[in-house]
């Protein structure tokens, strides 16, 4: 186990993170395959509630840079009361040895626009959506909660999961659900979503697909029905595969040699994608990979955090 983490807040179960009922997932994996390098200069390109952040930084010290970003302007405010130099997690006798840290509202494709010339130790993604936006019935992620339709990590941008479950065509609807969602009953859900307009709340939403897709068999019982048009939608909305692909399409000129790259995905789309680029960059000769098979979480981290159940961390090294 690395430096810190037995005691770290989300750990402890008395920090800001547990309030959120958000852990970290992965975090010793993902830290350990980061090496962080006292000194280095690293980006978290998903802060979250700052789980990874503050054991990035703990490890970096007064020398080092820590770049993060988050499309969700409320994750940055909380993380930085995790991570700033200001945080009562840092201590009074870290506060000399603390990184610079500077957090970005955006998403993590920006960089593939970044025209200057730094370069980085390490770069981690930790995919997805946080169990503060999750828990949080507002932001409409969930379909076991009642809240509006909305499921931008950003809320300033568009569009909301409203806009286009009421105004795509059934076409439109059926394919996203099919290619973000990958769900075999798309046809059925877009017609059944286009026949119940206005759909205005994620209950509804899920009632008339639990309506319109009724589970066929044991297999299908086992997740709900509404799960994969919700993913699709919250995929879409965020154009969460777009921006990955921009991220490692511009991850071997972000990294120094030596420098590494640390990705956790939650679903089979995403972590083809990383997949199939670590070893498109490997075959190039640009990276080394550092898993042949992804990571997975242990039974015991599961049974502490169902949230890790389909986590899959693969690292790679720019050579
Ligand atoms: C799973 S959480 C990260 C949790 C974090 N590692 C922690 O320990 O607290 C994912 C976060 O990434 C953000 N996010 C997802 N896609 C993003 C993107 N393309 N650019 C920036 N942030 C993104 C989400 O808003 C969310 O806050």
């Amino acid at each position: 186990m690395g430096e810190g983490l037995t005691n770290t807040p989300e750990r402890g179960g008395h920090g800001k993170k547990e309030q959120f009922g958000h852990v970290p997932v992965l975090l010793k994996e993902a830290i350990d395959f980061l090496a962080v390098r006292r000194g280095g200069i690293y980006i978290d390109a998903t802060v979250g509630l700052g789980g990874h952040s503050l054991e990035i930084a703990k490890r970096l010290g007064a020398p080092g840079r820590l770049i993060g970003f988050d499309k969700d302007p409320k994750a940055l405010e909380i993380a930085e009361g995790i991570v700033g130099r200001s945080s009562s997690v840092v201590g009074q006798n870290k506060v000399q040895d603390w990184p610079t840290i500077e957090f970005r509202h955006g998403s993590f494709a920006d960089l593939a626009n970044d025209e200057g010339r730094t370069t980085y130790d390490g770069i981690l993604a930790d995919l997805g959506v946080s169990s503060l936006q999750f828990g949080d019935p507002a932001r409409g992620f969930s379909f076991q909660a009642e809240g509006p339709l909305d499921m931008r990590m950003n809320p300033m941008s568009e569009p909301t999961a409203e806009q286009v479950v009421n105004q795509f065509d059934e076409r439109e609807l059926a394919d996203l659900i099919y290619e973000f969602g990958e769900e075999r009953r798309s046809r059925r859900i877009a017609r059944a979503i286009v026949r119940s307009r206005p759909i205005l709340t994620t209950a509804q939403l899920a009632a008339v697909i639990s309506t319109a897709a009724r589970p066929m068999n044991q297999a299908e019982r086992r997740i709900h029905p509404a799960t994969r048009t919700f993913q699709a939608l919250r995929i879409f909305v965020n154009r969460e595969l777009d921006d990955l692909r921009k991220l490692l399409e511009a991850a071997p000129q972000l990294l120094k040699p030596g420098g590494r790259l640390v990705i956790i995905s939650f679903h089979s789309l995403e972590d083809r994608i990383v997949k199939d680029a670590m070893r498109e960059g490997a075959k190039l000769g640009k990276y080394k990979l550092l898993t042949k098979k992804p990571v997975t979480p242990s039974d015991e981290e599961i049974a502490s955090n169902p949230r890790a159940r389909s986590a899959k961390l693969r690292a790679a090294e720019r050579i």
